[in-house]
């Protein structure tokens, strides 16, 4: 008889959303293109053009036009009926956008794509927002980007001159690469992990519990523009890097950095971050309690409710959903409301803002919070700039 070695295998990783990988890299000089008016890019722009054209958003060929955008924002799908969540669109003013065809996209300076001009529309942004985040609140991180962004939306397919590694070179991956790594490891299933944060206890908890479901663990921290409370990315990635070194399997883990800006839509970001992670080749992808939310806009579970609104199949990545985990005294270990039996007064919950008071205290984060080697590096980054940042 065979022997059954793994209950969740499946014959091959997902097919990208919309079945074909998107590749809209120009192997051309940029020079040639220098007499095209010039269209700038923020920082958030220009990731969506990276994550567009290196297939991350596949189908997405381009920035959004208005029949995509609207059926995004009423029926989560594109005009196709294709799930997707959060309009993906390029704001510019009203002078720029004037009778433009064909632009040169510029970051810092450089020129690093192109866009076809196929359509411009005015978005009515508080009809936006009160879709995408559910509030109009400019304290909302996602809002205000989406408040100070362009008030007329240019449309159409996009291409990337060169693919920038960024900050992190060398956990730089486009999907053609991982799905390649994924298939030369011979991992059948891999989980991926979306991640903004420094990573603790229960992360890992949540990780090793899908890696004895799974082949492989794709630990894909979001690297993008993230709200100035937030940890920066480069001292995220070295604590990922000294968790990995001594806690984790070596052969089954990928880090890989998500280069997309956050947007702190909870439910909705949940659906393209799975979506994202599908075009990786993830067959799994994990939401736990308050998926990319911010502040108390969405409920904890939201991110994971929302998925029962596809036919299983559609988004064609296996969520796995974990609720609440945090330490137990009593238990010894990180568990959850669903394997533990002690009251909350055994119970280690530590906020973000609690954690971010004791760094800048200079107080040692409690061990069954965070691992010694994790909390060494975020103490050493709080003393490097005076304890002072990252407010909270
Ligand atoms: S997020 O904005 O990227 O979602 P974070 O890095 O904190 O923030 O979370 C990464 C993933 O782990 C998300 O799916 C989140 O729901 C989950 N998660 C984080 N902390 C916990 C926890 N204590 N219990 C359960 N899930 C958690």
């Amino acid at each position: 008889m065979e022997k059954i070695t793994n209950i969740v295998s499946k014959p091959t990783l997902p097919p990208p959303h919309g079945g074909r990988l998107v590749n809209r890299l120009l192997e051309e000089e940029p020079e040639a293109y220098a007499h095209l008016p010039a269209v700038q890019l923020s920082e958030r722009s220009y990731a969506d053009l990276e994550l567009i054209a290196t297939g991350v958003y596949s189908p997405l060929e381009g920035f959004m036009g208005q029949a995509d955008y609207q059926s995004v924002l009423e029926y989560l799908r594109l005009a196709n009926g294709l799930p997707w969540s959060i309009p993906i669109t390029l704001g510019v003013d009203p002078k720029t956008a004037r009778g433009l065809r064909r632009a040169r996209l510029v970051y810092r300076g450089e020129t690093v794509g192109l866009l076809e001009v196929e359509e411009q529309y005015r978005p009515d942004k508080e009809a936006e927002a009160k879709k995408v985040y559910r509030t109009c609140d400019q304290a909302h991180p996602g809002v205000a980007a989406l408040l100070a962004s362009g008030e007329v939306y240019l449309a159409g397919p996009v291409w990337l001159f060169r693919l920038s590694r960024g900050d992190f070179p060398e956990h730089h991956y486009t999907p053609a690469e991982t799905r390649a790594l994924f298939a030369q490891k011979g991992w059948k299933t891999v989980v991926a992990f979306q991640t903004r944060n420094p990573i603790h206890r229960a992360h890992e908890y949540l990780h090793k519990v899908a890696l004895e479901l799974v082949d492989g663990l794709f630990l894909n921290p979001l690297v993008g523009q993230t709200k100035s409370d937030d940890v920066p990315a480069t001292v995220r990635m070295q604590a990922y890097q000294v968790l990995l070194e001594r806690y984790y399997p070596k052969e089954r883990v990928l880090l890989g950095v998500y280069p997309a800006a956050m947007r702190y839509a909870g439910p909705r970001e949940a659906i393209l971050h799975a979506i994202s992670r599908k075009n990786y080749g993830c067959t799994h992808f994990i939401v736990g309690r308050d998926h990319a939310g911010v502040g108390s806009y969405y409920g904890p579970y939201e991110a994971q409710e929302i998925f029962e609104l596809f036919a299983p199949g559609e988004i064609g990545i296996e969520i796995l959903k974990f609720e609440h985990t945090f330490h137990c005294r009593s238990c010894g270990t990180i568990v959850s409301r669903r394997t533990c039996p002690h009251g909350p007064e055994h119970h280690l919950l530590l906020s973000g803002t609690r954690v971010r008071e004791l760094l800048r205290a200079g107080e040692a984060l409690p061990l069954e919070f965070t691992r010694p080697e994790v909390a060494e590096v975020l103490r050493k980054a709080y003393q490097a700039q005076g304890g002072v940042g990252w407010k909270s």
